[in-house]
């Protein structure tokens, strides 16, 4: 277990054989991006990025505040955290994906909208969790997570014990977990691991305001399956 101040300043690196040993939640994926989003990925990334592995964050130094820190997991094409930062100039974000074109995406939205609260981070979370200090999140954002439906592949699920562990120790008290998924098997399993791990109150259940209708959802809303937005408080 990380203690909290000293956390701040250990060097904790997941590299080689335990970051090899890690069970991927995503599919790789290698898409080229544009010409232009090519220029704003390479002018910019340094700038507002944070790298996926180094020593445990201080988040009020990156952010130059102690505003309240949202951590969004899976930001995809970047479309929530483009429509959010900007209007919560209050709450600090960090969005993470492995995939680049929406990290490219909300990186052109830092400079547009000469956003100071968001961060991109392009990497694996379970790689990024050895760097975020216990106690230190506000919020973990899980929208539409890739469902692994079949049995034999739900052990890549995001969701799954020992991930649940972790975010459990980064989170604040009082702060949560937000999922939303359009898949009742992901949903209904992910609340029994939350539940049994002791950390988290009973779910609320409830989509935030904020919350826009993402190319995913859209899809499901389509299929007829309707989101089901659930927020666990850690204890
Ligand atoms: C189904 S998409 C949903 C994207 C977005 N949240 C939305 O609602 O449009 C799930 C995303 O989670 C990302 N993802 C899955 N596992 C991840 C991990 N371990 N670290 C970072 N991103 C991850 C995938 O790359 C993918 O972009």
């Amino acid at each position: 277990m990380r203690d909290e101040k000293s956390a701040v300043t250990v060097l904790r690196v997941l590299h080689g054989d335990a970051e090899n040993r890690l069970v991927r939640s995503f599919r790789p994926r290698r898409r080229k991006l544009g010409p232009e989003l090519t220029r704003v990925y390479d002018r910019l990334r340094s700038t507002w990025s944070v790298a996926e592995h180094g020593s445990v964050l201080d988040l009020g130094a990156v952010f130059a505040n102690d505003n309240p820190v949202c951590l969004e997991i899976g930001c995809g094409r970047g479309d929530l955290a483009i429509a959010f930062a900007p209007s919560h100039p209050d709450v600090n974000l960090i969005a993470i994906d492995i995939h680049t074109r929406g990290i490219a995406n909300i990186l052109q939205a830092i400079e547009n909208f000469s956003l100071v609260n968001t961060r991109v981070v392009e990497g694996d979370v379970l790689v990024l969790l050895q760097r975020i200090a216990v106690a230190s999140l506000d919020e973990v954002w899980i929208f539409f997570p890739d469902p692994w439906p079949k049995q034999r592949e739900q052990s890549r699920r995001l969701l799954r014990p020992e991930v649940v562990a972790q975010l459990a120790e980064v989170l604040k008290p009082g702060g949560c977990i937000r999922l939303a998924t359009d898949i009742e098997d992901y949903w209904r399993k992910s609340s029994d691991i939350i539940a049994s791990s002791g950390f988290f109150a009973a779910p609320t259940v409830g989509r935030p305001e904020w919350r826009i209708e993402t190319v995913f959802e859209k899809r499901g809303n389509v299929a007829g399956l309707p989101a089901v937005d659930m927020s666990f408080e850690r204890l």
